[in-house]
């Protein structure tokens, strides 16, 4: 498997060798719906005609799309980084980047920030806050296997940064890899109260057309998810995962959910 240069949380790289012999491999079209650090399209590029990448922060979806036509981001993120102990720098950068938004800011600032998780607020301001961390061998190491690998299949991707409505499909694989509303992660600012709901409906409209596959937690911290407890109770089959979920809550002391994906095929 190719890890994104990301460190996305919510990134479902670890659990790929699970997820991935479960497509449905007969159809010629992927869309990730909810795409994030981009492990899964990264990984199954090579198994489908087209590919569809998307994700509602325009910035991140500009930043695979930019990395993946040439090395000018990686040579403007080497240069806008700021150095480990420098946090007036780190400040500065954010407050550059909540003013004018570039994508090589956005990756810059994740490359430096707490466990390198974007944040924003309610009112899409970032506001992650400094991690004494900076691009280092490692970023490099992988961003040069990444790129190496998805050049490659350059010409079947398509992008976008949408609201997950407004992707329209049919005859299509999608997989379905929301924010999980019963967990905490910064590009939460994205998820309304009322988008499980919203996406039940999607689901259930793209169901007739198209192969989903949906990933969630069952049961977080006590919290269950409405979403997949109401696709459970349609009878859709689903698999438990051996989870390795990590990262997200605040409090580790709380009980970690069942990872599962539910599929309609
Ligand atoms: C769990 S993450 C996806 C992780 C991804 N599968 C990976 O392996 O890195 C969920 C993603 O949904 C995106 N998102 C939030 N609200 C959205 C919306 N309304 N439409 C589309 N994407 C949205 C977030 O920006 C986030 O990147």
């Amino acid at each position: 498997m190719i890890n994104t240069p990301f460190n996305y949380t919510g990134s479902k790289y670890k659990l790929l060798e699970q997820i991935i012999p479960n497509f449905d491999y007969t159809k010629n079209t992927f869309v990730d719906l909810f795409a994030g650090g981009g492990s899964v399209y990264t990984n199954i590029v090579d198994k489908y005609d087209t590919v569809y990448i998307n994700d509602i922060i325009e910035n991140l979806i500009r930043i695979h799309k930019e990395l993946i036509d040439s090395d000018d981001i990686i040579e403007k993120v080497k240069k806008t980084v700021v150095s480990k102990d420098d946090k007036n720098g780190f400040l500065k950068l954010r407050e550059s980047y909540n003013q004018n938004p570039k994508p090589y800011k956005l990756w810059a600032l994740m490359l430096c920030s707490t466990n390198n998780m974007m944040r924003f607020n309610r009112k899409f301001k970032y506001n992650q806050t400094f991690g004494k961390r900076t691009y280092n061998p490692s970023t490099e190491k992988k961003i040069i296997e990444f790129v190496n690998h998805i050049r490659k299949y350059k010409s079947k991707l398509i992008f976008s940064s949408k609201h997950f409505t407004n992707i329209i499909s049919s005859n299509s694989m999608v997989y379905i890899d929301p924010p999980y509303s019963n967990t905490e992660a910064g590009y939460n600012a994205y998820w309304n109260k009322n988008d499980d709901l919203i996406l039940y409906d999607y689901i259930k409209k793209i169901d007739k057309n198209n192969s989903f596959m949906v990933s969630g937690v069952s049961e977080h911290g006590g919290k269950t998810s409405r979403l997949i407890d109401m696709l459970i109770s349609d009878n859709y089959n689903f698999k438990i995962l051996k989870s390795n979920y990590q990262g997200v809550s605040r409090n580790k002391s709380k009980k970690q959910g069942n990872e599962l994906i539910i599929m309609n095929y």
